[in-house]
């Protein structure tokens, strides 16, 4: 993918944050997400469960390609499933340079369905299915 391409990533984490510090861990997580997404003209979503972080990011390939490198070595999670990383002709999330949502229930039990589906087709499907949601639910419950 060319450096400037406009692409968008989207994964699955296990938090490795002790329950009892998360809300400020997440909290932390998510301003300092804030603006360095902003300097590097990514924007996106992070959905926490408070066992499962879910991220969508877009942006120009180099960007989201280095955000993704810190993301991937940060031990505030593991088990991090790559779910879709491609090409997009738009931002869907453009109007937050991270927007952050808590658990909904909804994810959380799709999440399961995501996870446990075994076939390429069905985790395409299921990923696309997820994000959209999460666009849905950040339209109406998230914040910045
Ligand atoms: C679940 C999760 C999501 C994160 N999302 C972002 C993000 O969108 N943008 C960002 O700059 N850092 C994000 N971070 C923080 C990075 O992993 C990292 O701590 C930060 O970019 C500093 O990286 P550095 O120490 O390599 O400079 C996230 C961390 C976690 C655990």
């Amino acid at each position: 993918m060319e450096p400037s391409t406009l692409m968008t990533t989207f994964y699955v984490s296990q938090s490795q944050i002790p329950p009892a510090d998360a809300d400020s861990a997440v909290h932390d997580i998510v301003a300092k997400s804030i603006s360095r997404n902003r300097v590097s003209q990514i924007t996106g979503a992070l959905m926490f469960t408070g066992e499962h972080f879910v991220q969508v990011l877009e942006g120009k390939a180099a960007e989201v390609d280095t955000v993704m490198a810190s993301i991937l070595a940060d031990p505030r999670h593991d088990h991090i499933v790559v779910m879709a990383r491609e090409k997009i002709s738009e931002r869907l999330f453009s109007d937050w340079d991270l927007a952050y949502s808590g658990p909904s229930r909804f994810v959380i039990r799709n999440l399961a369905r995501l996870r446990r589906a075994s076939s390429v087709a069905d985790r395409r499907q299921e990923t696309r299915w997820l994000r959209d949601l999460l666009l849905e639910f950040v339209r109406h419950n998230g914040s910045e």
